[in-house]
């Protein structure tokens, strides 16, 4: 059986002023009744195919966790924390090192991301899988819409078996031009962000191209506490790991990567524009948006009485409230910088 491991450790502070250090937006139900960490897990529910989850956050949001958990009757879920966050290598590497079995497939999955059609999503894992048994590590492809500078993309090369190519090149985060070039190319992906491989294909890499993290990774598990579902990795090891994530500290590097191009109605909804494109957003209860056209307006309380308004974004949260066109919601990344200013 396969274990998911859903990571929860970002700030995500894109989603701002919902989304806050506190409460990150994971833990938001933007799109429905249910927030994006619960549909995380029931995107791997099946227990023909998987084992119960292993959730992987920090010790500051483990109320919520457990709080949202409850919620969807997950009663089985462990969860590790780590006590101090060092990006996505470590965390992966501490779910691999907590595996019963280190043969067993892990798939790593981000607690933030939508994807709407689970059935197209559960046959890329099922073609994967043959791969990910002889020791490959894989990853989901997205086709690309723009040339955006926030993911990794992938060069796709031979195929290997039906569905599945071997990575040619693997290019976290590029900057606008080589970006623009990648899409000219035709031949790129966007990485989804979302891995499976075999707990210990993934340490046996690490410890390759990353061996300080390996060490320091193992020796906050050998030292880690357990208390009834929780597993508290050793604070002293893991503070001297060191940062980095998965694409540039293993995928960018490793040998044997291979891809799935899957199209599943992907998102990470990275904005709120991001938000609006997935068309999924109810007007609650106490929002007027009255002649409105092409509006997205959300609140945590308030009540929004908005006329004659159109294509805007409003998001009322506490005492913030952010007024930007659609369109222009990246500029939430400056609002809150500029709040952090003494
Ligand atoms: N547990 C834990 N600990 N989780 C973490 C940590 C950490 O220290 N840091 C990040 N995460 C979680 C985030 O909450 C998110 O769900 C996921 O790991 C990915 O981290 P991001 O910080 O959102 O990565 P990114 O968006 O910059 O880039 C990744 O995702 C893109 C697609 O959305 C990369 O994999 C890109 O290649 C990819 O295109
Ligand atoms: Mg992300």
């Amino acid at each position: 059986k396969i274990t998911p491991v859903i990571l929860s450790g970002g700030g995500g502070t894109r989603l701002w002023p919902m989304s806050r250090p506190e409460r990150p937006k994971q833990f938001l139900a933007l799109t429905g009744p249910h927030t994006m960490f619960q549909m995380t897990l029931d995107r791997c529910c099946d227990a023909a195919k998987f084992a119960p989850p292993l959730i992987v956050a920090g010790t500051s949001h483990i109320g919520l966790i457990g709080a949202q958990l409850e919620q969807i009757g997950v009663s089985d879920a462990e969860i590790l924390l780590e006590p101090c966050a060092r990006n996505t290598a470590p965390a992966i590497a501490l779910a691999a090192l907590a595996a019963a079995d280190p043969d067993a497939p892990l798939l790593v999955m981000p607690s933030d991301h939508v994807i709407e059609d689970v059935a197209a999503f559960h046959a890329a894992i099922d073609a994967a899988l043959p791969l990910v048994g002889a020791g490959w590590l894989t990853t989901f492809g997205i086709t690309p819409t723009r040339p955006e500078t926030g993911y990794g993309y992938i060069q796709t090369g031979e195929p290997l078996s039906p569905g599945v190519h071997k990575v040619a090149r693997f290019t976290e985060k590029p900057d606008a031009v080589r970006a623009a070039e990648m899409i000219a190319g035709g031949d790129h992906l966007w990485n989804g962000g979302i891995f499976l491989f075999c707990a210990s294909a993934y340490l046996e890499a690490l410890g390759q191209f990353a061996p300080a993290m390996l060490s320091s990774a193992t020796a906050a598990m050998e030292k880690a506490k357990r208390s009834g579902n929780q597993i508290h990795a050793d604070k002293a090891a893991f503070e001297t790991c060191p940062a980095d994530s998965i694409d540039y500290a293993v995928m960018e590097k490793a040998e044997k990567v291979a891809v799935i191009p899957v199209s599943m109605g992907w998102s990470d909804v990275g904005s709120w524009d991001a938000l609006y494109d997935l068309g999924n957003h109810p007007l609650q209860e106490y929002v007027t948006d009255l002649d409105g056209k092409g509006n997205l307006i959300h609140s945590d309380g308030i009540r929004i009485h908005a006329a004659g308004l159109e294509d805007m974004i409003i998001v009322a949260s506490g005492n913030d409230v952010l007024i930007v066109p659609r369109g222009k919601s990246q500029s939430v990344k400056q609002i809150v910088e500029g709040l952090k200013q003494p």
